[in-house]
């Protein structure tokens, strides 16, 4: 695997993050059941789970019938995902690789690409691009989760009203662009990395995609009955949903 500065934090954070994702409220209430809604039916589906951590969506996935592939640079939460996915006997399909070479897997060949909280971690995000493209059927979709690039900039702080709402103060959104920095509880610390919102937009046009949807959903009910921290959602979106199509047309060809 081609190491880099992503790969190498990750790698590091190792087993740490395991339990950190499976711990996480907002992954767990929020993130995730937004995310898996969004595929609808995947049924015979060929998906791709890219920096698929500890596994948890591509279990899910597999579990509605998708042909899961799940990629990792980080061994430990990759052996992880395999052994989980051994006990519930689904049969996806793990490999270790940096994002940006795909090697070994076919032009072509996945309906989805799921890239769940990993595109903003990336060192090498036009290179992941890419091969995102590159194994993406004509027409396949690609489902992001990502900090919200505008609420969750380098220097960010939280501030609580008298009456407990949250007010997020943005101090420079353009400085630093990368960071090392540590998650919630953990030891060790990660690359962040920092693009302003119209950089991601403008890689994914770069690369060929169109963009078919943003969403910043407000929380359900439910979802804040989970965890009283996802409340802070329905006024502050940290996390943005995009949903990108790999045009079944050559789209430079049509424009000249
Ligand atoms: C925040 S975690 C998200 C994990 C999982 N998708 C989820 O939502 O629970 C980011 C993941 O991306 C992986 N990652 C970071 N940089 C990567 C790279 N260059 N290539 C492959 N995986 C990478 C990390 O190892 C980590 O598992």
């Amino acid at each position: 695997m081609k190491k880099d500065s992503s790969t190498e934090c990750w790698s590091k954070l190792g087993s740490e993050w395991i339990e950190k994702a499976q711990t996480n409220d907002f992954r767990m209430y929020y993130i995730m059941p937004n995310t898996i809604g969004k595929f609808g039916d995947v049924k015979g589906e060929k998906i791709l789970d890219l920096g698929c951590g500890e596994g948890g969506y591509s279990r899910e996935l597999a579990k509605k019938g998708a042909i899961v592939t799940s990629i990792d640079c980080s061994e430990e939460p990759l052996e992880y995902a395999k052994k989980k996915a051994e006990e519930e006997q689904l049969e996806i399909k793990h490999y270790m690789r940096n994002s940006n070479n795909l090697y070994g897997l076919e032009d072509n060949i996945f309906d989805d690409v799921l890239s769940s909280m990993m595109i903003m971690d990336v060192e090498d995000l036009n290179g992941t691009l890419k091969e995102i493209y590159r194994v993406l059927k004509p027409g396949g979709k690609v489902f992001i989760s990502m900090l919200h690039p505008c609420f969750k900039p380098p220097v960010e702080h939280k501030w609580f009203s008298n009456d407990g709402e949250i007010q997020v103060i943005v101090k420079d959104y353009y400085n630093p662009t990368e960071w090392n920095g540590s998650i919630t509880g953990l030891e060790r610390t990660v690359v962040y990395r920092h693009k302003t919102l119209s950089e991601y937009v403008k890689f994914f046009v770069k690369n060929g995609f169109i963009l078919l949807d943003m969403d910043e959903p407000i929380p359900t009910e439910e979802q804040i009955k989970m965890s009283h921290r996802i409340e802070w959602l329905t006024k502050i979106p940290m996390y943005l949903f995009m949903e990108l199509v790999k045009p079944k047309i050559d789209i430079y060809e049509m424009f000249g």
